[in-house]
C-alpha cells in the first residue's frame, strides 16, 4: 500500500511540502494548532503569498471540485497518530526573543503532542532548521514517548526552498539530504523521494548531525556570499569602481559563480539572519564559537547597508529627513513573497520616518503585512500614489513592476527627481536620461 503521509505545521514549509506530497501521488493529512489556517486550507486557498502554491493546493485538496481529495487538513494529533507511517515536522524555528539562539519550542511541542499517538510503525522527520545536536535529542524524547517503542523512529530532512519559488523547489530540489540511523528509514525516505531522485535531484545519505549542518552551512554560505558583494559595494564606493560590473567579472569564473552576487541593502527574511545568528549561538555552546566569528562580520556589513541606505537618502535631500516626502518602493524582504520578516526595505523606511521623515510606501503584495507590522508608516496603493510630491524615491524591492516604470512619467508625479537604487536593477542611463537624479549602492554617482 502506498505510503501515508502527515505534515505537521502549515506555514511557508508545510503548506508547500503537504500540497507536493499530494502532487507526487501521496495520501496527505496536515495539520496545523490554528483551527483558522486549517479552515483556509482546506477551502483551497493559501493564507499566504507563494506563486502556483494555491493552484497546486487545489489540485489536490479534498472537497475543492475536481481535485484528487488526495489532501486534507485537521488540527486532531489523534488522527495525524493513526493516520500517517512518515511524519514531516515543518513547524517554525524562530530566533529567541532578545537572544540569538533558535527557539525550539514549537519542534518540542510538536514532538510531545505527536509522540503519544504513534502506536504503530512510523518514521518522524524533522524539516525545520534546528541547531545541531537537536535531532539526536528529539530522538530520545520519541523513544520515551512513543507507545510503539523502537517501531517509532527519527530522521532529519532538512529544508531549502527559497519563498517565490517554493513549488518548484520542493518538487525539483537540487538536493535531498537525509539524516538517518537505520536502513529502515533510509528506504522510507527513498520511497517518498523516488520521483524526484529518478528526475535527478541527487540523494545524500548522512548522519543526524551532518544532516542539521548541511542546512545552516549552506545559508551561512548564501549569507557570506551576499555580505561579500556588498563590502566589495563599499569598496567600489570609496574608489569610484562598479560593484555591478565587478560581480558580473568576477561570477564569469564558474568556481565563483554568478548568483548570490547581488549587492543592495542585504539580506532578509526569515531564514538568512537568524539562521547565521542561531549558528553563531550553538558554536557558542560547542565551544567552537572561534570558527565563525566571520559570521559576525557578515551580520554587520548586512546591517551597514541599510544605514547607510537611510545616510545616502539623507544626504540627497539635503541633510535632514524633517519636511521631507519620501516614497518608499517596497516592503517585502523579495518580490514574489508577502513577507516582511527582517526586511531591508521596511528597516530603512522606518528608521527614515523615525528620523522624522514623511515616508509613503508601496508594494505589490506585501501592504497588509507590512501595515501590521509597521503601522506607523504612510502606505499608498499604488506607485504613482506613493511618489506623488515626493522629494526622494527610494527603490527597495526589485519587484519587476518596480523595474518596468517608465522614468519619464514618474518624472511628472515627484516634487524632485531623485532616486536612489538600493537593489542594483534599474538601469541608471535610462533614469539619468530623463532627468532623474540617479544613484545606486556601490555605482559611480554619474
Ligand atoms: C533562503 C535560502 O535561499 C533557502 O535555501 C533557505 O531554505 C531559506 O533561506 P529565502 O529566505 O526565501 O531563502 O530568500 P533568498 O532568495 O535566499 O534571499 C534572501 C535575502 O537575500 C533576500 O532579502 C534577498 O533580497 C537577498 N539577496 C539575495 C541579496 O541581497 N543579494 C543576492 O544576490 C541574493
Amino acid at each position: 500500500m502506498a505510503l501515508r503521509i502527515t505534515v505537521i505545521g502549515t506555514g511557508y514549509l508545510g503548506a508547500t511540502h503537504a500540497a507536493a506530497m499530494a502532487e507526487l501521488g501521496f495520501e496527505v493529512l496536515g495539520l496545523d494548532v490554528v483551527p483558522e489556517k486549517v479552515e483556509t486550507l482546506s477551502a483551497g486557498r493559501v493564507p499566504f503569498y507563494e506563486p502556483g502554491l494555491e493552484e497546486l493546493l487545489r489540485r489536490h485538496v479534498a472537497g475543492v471540485a475536481g481535485s484528487t481529495g488526495r489532501l486534507r487538513f485537521t488540527t486532531s494529533w489523534e488522527e495525524v497518530g493513526a493516520f500517517g507511517d512518515v511524519h514531516f515536522v515543518c513547524v517554525n524555528t524562530p530566533q529567541k526573543q532578545g537572544e540569538y539562539a533558535c527557539d525550539m519550542s514549537y519542534v518540542d511541542s510538536a514532538l510531545d503532542s505527536l509522540a503519544p499517538h504513534l502506536a504503530r510503525p512510523a518514521l518522524v522527520v524533522g524539516k525545520s532548521t534546528v541547531p545541531v545536536g537537536s535531532a539526536d535529542r528529539l530522538a530520545r524524547r520519541l523513544a520515551e514517548l512513543a507507545p510503539a517503542g523502537d517501531a517509532a523512529e527519527l530522521a532529519w530532512n532538512p529544508e531549502f526552498l527559497r519563498e517565490g519559488f517554493a513549488v518548484e523547489d520542493t518538487l525539483r530540489p537540487d538536493r535531498i539530504v537525509v539524516g538517518v540511523r537505520s536502513a529502515r528509514a533510509e528506504e522510507l525516505l527513498r520511497e517518498v523521494y523516488a520521483k524526484p531522485v529518478a528526475e535527478g535531484s541527487p540523494f545524500v545519505v548522512a548522519d543526524f548531525p551532518t544532516a542539521e549542518l548541511v542546512k545552516t552551512a549552506a545559508n551561512s554560505f548564501l549569507a557570506t556570499k551576499i555580505s561579500f558583494i556588498n563590502a566589495m559595494a563599499e569598496v567600489c564606493e570609496a574608489a569610484g569602481g562598479d560593484v555591478v560590473k565587478l560581480a558580473e567579472a568576477i561570477g564569469y569564473d564558474d568556481r565563483i559563480g554568478r548568483k548570490f552576487l547581488r549587492a543592495g541593502i542585504g539580506f532578509g527574511g526569515g531564514c538568512l539572519p537568524k539562521d547565521i545568528r542561531a549558528f553563531m549561538a550553538r558554536a557558542g555552546e560547542l565551544g567552537a564559537d572561534q570558527a565563525l566569528t566571520f559570521l559576525r562580520e557578515v551580520d554587520s556589513i548586512n546591517m551597514r547597508r541599510r544605514s547607510h541606505m537611510v545616510e545616502l537618502a539623507r544626504e540627497t535631500v539635503g541633510g535632514t529627513f524633517l519636511g521631507q516626502r519620501v516614497a518608499v518602493l517596497g516592503a517585502t524582504f523579495k518580490p514574489d513573497s508577502d513577507d516582511v520578516r527582517d526586511s531591508p526595505a521596511l528597516n530603512v523606511a522606518g528608521q527614515i520616518h523615525l528620523q522624522g521623515g514623511q515616508v509613503t510606501v508601496y508594494d505589490p503584495k506585501g501592504m497588509e503585512n507590512a501595515r501590521r507590522v509597521f503601522p506607523t508608516l504612510g502606505y499608498a496603493d499604488s506607485v504613482p500614489e506613493a511618489v506623488r510630491g515626493a522629494d526622494v524615491v527610494l527603490h527597495l524591492t526589485e519587484w519587476r513592476e518596480f523595474g518596468e516604470l517608465d522614468p519619464e512619467a514618474l518624472g511628472q508625479a515627484v516634487a524632485h527627481k531623485r532616486i536612489l537604487d538600493g537593489r542594483n536593477t534599474l538601469d541608471p542611463v535610462l533614469w539619468r536620461k530623463a532627468g532623474w537624479s540617479f544613484r545606486a549602492l556601490g555605482r559611480p554617482t554619474a
